[in-house]
C-alpha cells in the first residue's frame, strides 16, 4: 500500500511508501492517509504518531505532478486542494503529538505535510523547499499559512518567491525543524523522542497540545471548547444535571 500504518505499543508510524517516485503524493494516498488518521483519532492506546517517507532519498517531493498536470481548474480545486486541506487539517488536529521524520527531500506538499505535524526532525542531508512557483503554481496545501506562522512572513516569502532549497541546518536556525541529527541516528532519535513523550501523562500531553494550538495566533476556540467540554462533564453540577434529566426532576446545582 502506498500509505502504511504500523503500531508498536503506544507509538504509531505512518509511512509514505512510494520510494520509486520519491513519495510523491497522489489523491489515493491522501485518502488512505485520511482513513488511517481517522482510525488513529479513535484509538485511545496510541500516544504518538511518527510520519516517515520510505527509502533513503526523500520524505516527500510533494503532489504528483503527473497526476494533477492535466486537471482543469475545478477538478484541481475539488479533488486536490480541498482534499489536501481537509486531510492535513486532520493531521494538525490529531489529539496525540505528531513528529515528521525527514529523511530526504522535503519539497512542496511534502513540506506542507511536515508543517501540519507538531515537531519536525531532520537528517543532516535534508533539503527543504516550496518550489511551486517554479511550476507556475502556488503552494496550495497550507504552505502560505503554516510556513509564515512558523518562520515569519519574510523568511516564508524568501522561500516561496525563489523556490530555493534550504538545508536542514538553516531550517533549524529558522525554527522550521526542531532538530538536525546524523542520518544514521535519525530513526533512533525519533523513537527516543516518541518514547519520552509516551512516558508522560497522556492526557496532560494531549491537553497541552490543544492549549498550545488554541493559543496560536488566529486560531479558533475549538480547542478550548474541547478542553472545557471534557472538564465540565465531570463537575458535580454536570453529574447532577444528567441525573435530574434521567429522574425527570429539576436539577439542584451547587456550583461545584
Ligand atoms: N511528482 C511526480 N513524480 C515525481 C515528483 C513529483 N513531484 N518528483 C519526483 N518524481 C519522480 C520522477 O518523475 C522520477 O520518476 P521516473 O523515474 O519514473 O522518471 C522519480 O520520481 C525520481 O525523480 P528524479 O527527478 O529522477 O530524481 P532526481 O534525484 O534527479 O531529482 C528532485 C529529485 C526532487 C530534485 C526532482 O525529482 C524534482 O525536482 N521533483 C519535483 C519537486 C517539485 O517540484 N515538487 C512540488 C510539486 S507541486
Amino acid at each position: 500500500m502506498p500509505i502504511e500504518l504500523d503500531k508498536a505499543g503506544p507509538i504509531a508510524t505512518l509511512t509514505l511508501n512510494r520510494p520509486e517516485k520519491l513519495n510523491a503524493l497522489t489523491v489515493e494516498m491522501l485518502l488512505q492517509m485520511e482513513q488511517h488518521l481517522l482510525a488513529l483519532s479513535r484509538d485511545a492506546d496510541i500516544r504518538v504518531l511518527l510520519i516517515k517517507g520510505a527509502g533513503d532519498r526523500s520524505f516527500c517531493v510533494g503532489a504528483d505532478i503527473h497526476a494533477w498536470a492535466d486537471l482543469d481548474a475545478v477538478a484541481m480545486w475539488r479533488n486536490w486542494i480541498t482534499e489536501g486541506h481537509r486531510i492535513f487539517d486532520l493531521l494538525a488536529r490529531l489529539r496525540v503529538p505528531t513528529i515528521a521524520v525527514l529523511n530526504g527531500y522535503t519539497f512542496g506538499g511534502g513540506l506542507e505535510l511536515a508543517l501540519a505535524a507538531d515537531i519536525r526532525l531532520a537528517a543532516n542531508h535534508v533539503q527543504l523547499a516550496l518550489p511551486e512557483v517554479q511550476l507556475g503554481i502556488v503552494p496550495g496545501w497550507g504552505g502560505t499559512n503554516r510556513l509564515p506562522a512558523l518562520v515569519g512572513a519574510a523568511r516564508a516569502k524568501q522561500m516561496v518567491f525563489t523556490g530555493m532549497r534550504i538545508s536542514a541546518e538553516q531550517a533549524a536556525s529558522w525554527g522550521l525543524v526542531n532538530e538536525v541529527v546524523d542520518t544514521d541516528t535519525l530513526e533512533q532519535h525519533a523513537q527516543n523522542m516518541a518514547s519520552a513523550i509516551c512516558n508522560n501523562g497522556p492526557l496532560a500531553v494531549q491537553m497541552t497540545k490543544q492549549l498550545i494550538d488554541g493559543n496560536a495566533a488566529g486560531s479558533s476556540g475549538f480547542q478550548l471548547e474541547a478542553l472545557a467540554s471534557g472538564f465540565a462533564r465531570f463537575t458535580e453540577d454536570a453529574i447532577e444535571g444528567v441525573a435530574s434529566f434521567k429522574e425527570k426532576r429539576p436539577p439542584v446545582f451547587k456550583g461545584q
